[in-house]
């Protein structure tokens, strides 16, 4: 078996609630299961409102088997000075919605991130390492963690990272703009980590729910670069010819520290689903569906 889900997963799992559905990720939840006739409903503000738990009540009902929640603070520079209303979202709203699933006995699919370790690693972090997060980001994401630990519902916890999609603000699409208006651009060569395909997540997180596996699992693209290697990659395939630099994190100085080396081990989600494909596979996949409107 290879990291491709197979097509006529999934059908076990409905209904399913995406939560955070207009976001990047929740938009590749939500085509993923359209495509396999999988019953399902997508909520976002202003209607569902995670940070309250009057609102998840109202719209996650009983008969609802899946929850599969999308929904996050993820400007990292943000945080840092909105550390609280973060917190509310990436941490408390995560302990409600585990504790409503656990109510009403549905399983939570809940996406964190590799800012949850200290970044500090020389090899690939394994779902067991101990979460030690650099930035406010890192922090509220890790607290959402334990709050689903703790809740003792039924829980896929999957850890993910440097997302990209063809639709929606990411690094490729800004890549994509900047590489084609600019002559020259500097990019951090000195941050490592492994790129994700928001549409590859999606299948393989619905292969190992629909496989019955329960708790962490880290998934990615496999592979690993740096953000200046990343960018090359992205310049080359989208046919531009900006000249990339590398620079340092030091000469490219941003609110929040960033983990040095963030590589997650995917080994655990390879035993089940075999291999990942390499991020340069699924870059081009995606550079190849990109939407105008994206770059
Ligand atoms: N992006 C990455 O590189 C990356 C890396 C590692 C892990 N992750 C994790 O992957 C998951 C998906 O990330 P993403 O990049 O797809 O996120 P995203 O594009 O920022 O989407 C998040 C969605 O959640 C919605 N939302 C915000 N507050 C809400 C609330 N109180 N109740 C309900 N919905 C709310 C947002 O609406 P508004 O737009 O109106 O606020 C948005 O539609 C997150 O858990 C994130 O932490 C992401």
């Amino acid at each position: 078996m290879t990291g491709e889900a197979d097509p006529s997963s999934g059908r076990g799992v409905g209904p399913v609630v995406v939560v955070g559905a207009l976001g990047m990720l929740g938009r590749a939840w939500r085509e993923l299961l359209q495509s396999r006739g999988i019953e399902h409903t997508g909520l976002d503000l202003p209607t569902l409102d995670i940070t309250d738990p009057q609102s998840i009540t109202e719209h996650i009902g009983k008969d609802v088997r899946t929850v599969i929640n999308c929904a996050a603070f993820t400007d990292v520079d943000g945080c840092e000075d909105q550390e609280p209303a973060a917190h509310r979202l990436n941490a408390e709203a995560v302990g409600h919605l585990a504790d409503h699933c656990k109510t009403i006995g549905a399983t939570l699919i809940h996406y964190s991130t590799d800012y949850v370790f200290d970044g500090k690693a020389d090899s690939p972090y394994t779902t067991d390492h101990h979460r030690d997060p650099v930035n406010a980001y890192g922090r509220t994401k890790a607290d959402g963690e334990i709050l689903i630990e703790d809740s003792g519902c039924d829980f896929l916890l999957i850890r993910t990272s440097w997302l990209y999609a063809p639709w929606a603000r990411n690094f490729v699409s800004g890549m994509i703009r900047l590489t084609r208006e600019r002559d020259e651009l500097n990019v951090v060569d000195d941050q490592r980590g492994r790129p994700t395909s928001a549409q590859h997540l999606a299948a393989s997180s619905l292969s190992l729910l629909d496989m019955g596996e329960r708790g962490a699992f880290h998934v990615t693209d496999d592979g690993e670069c740096s953000w200046y290697e990343f960018a090359c990659e992205i310049k080359r395939l989208a046919g531009n010819t900006c000249d990339v630099k590398p620079c340092t994190s030091e000469e490219f100085k941003r609110p929040a520290a960033r983990p040095a080396y963030s590589v997650l081990d995917i080994s655990k989600t390879e035993s089940v689903l075999g291999p990942m494909p390499d991020w340069k596979h699924n870059l081009a996949e995606v550079i190849g569906q990109m939407e105008p409107q994206s770059v």
